[in-house]
């Protein structure tokens, strides 16, 4: 296994399903009264450039619930790169905890944190992908069909970081991903192409269209996040204009198949990309996907850090 965790296309399908499975143990050890304080004595340093709810305090519980502690550094206490060079700030850390997870505006950022760091650094969301995201959505779609395996994935909306981890954790664990997204919003043909090595070797599928209504037939799964990133937010009104027929609303649900399940890493903008009647409604799993980054994530942080 790697010393970090950066990107979802670091990891062997058989590392990211044994994650997964660790994940589940700890949920089910957590569930029954606690965990054991592996990571007694180890402390995680969370370097924030973006704001967060989910990342910051399921880390933070995480490492609480193993044992261990965390410290939130927030933009405007380490300037990364700013105050002060990345790798001079890799170099100091290092020397003081033991594993640093970090929210970046450029993916490079983070490599190079990881780079010039001697203890494992998890990334927290940069520009290019999300994977404990990715791994969180994962658990939650094992949890609900047993396997990844076969299972129709389909993401409505921009062609993000969300979604590019999401296509990756489902192209390396056999789940068919479909997605569309309104042209000049596709996610990077790299990324893509490093799909399809994956879903050659998983045998999965991949499935790239403009038509919402076209991807979400056969879906098992509806996913969708934000119509602008964090980082975006000068193009948010001609991404306004662009996205409305991209809303996860009722009508389109029901156009899928009638178990399908409604994910959304969150935060959500009720009433653009997805509508309160979904949001709330039978099919939504939203809250259990964002609670089980903290299943996810504890799984990531035994493996790296114990
Ligand atoms: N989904 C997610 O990463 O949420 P936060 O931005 O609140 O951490
Ligand atoms: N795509 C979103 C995800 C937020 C968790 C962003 O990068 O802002």
């Amino acid at each position: 296994m790697k010393k970090d965790f950066l990107a979802i296309s670091d990891y062997t399908s058989q590392e990211l399903q044994a994650l997964l499975d660790l994940a589940e143990e700890l949920k089910a050890e957590w569930k029954a009264g606690g965990n054991e304080p592996v990571l007694q004595g180890k402390v995680l340093a969370m370097i924030f450039q973006k704001p967060s709810l989910r990342t910051r305090v399921s880390f933070d519980m995480a490492m609480r619930h193993l044992g261990g502690d965390a410290l939130y550094l927030s933009p405007a206490e380490i300037g990364l790169g700013k105050r002060e060079s990345i790798a001079d700030v890799a170099r100091v850390i290092s020397g003081y905890v033991q594993g640093v997870m970090a929210r970046v505006f450029a993916h490079e950022h983070v490599v190079e944190l990881a780079k010039w760091s001697s203890i494992p650094v998890i990334n927290g969301l940069s520009d290019y992908n999300h994977p404990c995201q990715a791994m969180a959505d994962a658990l939650t779609i094992q949890e609900e069909f047993g396997t990844l395996k076969g299972v129709n994935v389909t993401y409505v909306g921009d062609g993000n970081n969300v979604a590019v981890s999401l296509m990756h954790v489902c192209a390396k664990l056999g789940a068919n991903f479909t997605i569309a997204n309104p042209k000049g919003y596709d996610m990077p043909a790299e990324s893509i192409a490093e799909a399809r090595r994956f879903a050659a070797e998983s045998g999965s599928t991949l499935t790239f269209l403009r038509d919402p209504h076209k991807a979400v037939r056969g879906a098992q799964v509806i996913y969708t996040d934000t119509w602008t990133s964090m980082g975006q937010e000068e193009e948010a009104a001609r991404r306004a204009k662009v996205f409305p027929p991209y809303q996860v609303n009722a009508a389109l649900v029901a156009e899928a198949t009638p178990e399908v399940i409604v994910m959304h890493c969150l935060p959500a903008h009720r009433g653009q990309e997805i509508t309160d009647e979904v949001a709330d409604g039978p099919h939504s799993r939203l809250f259990p996907q964002a609670h089980n980054r903290l299943h996810a994530q504890k799984a990531i942080l035994v493996q790296l850090l114990r």
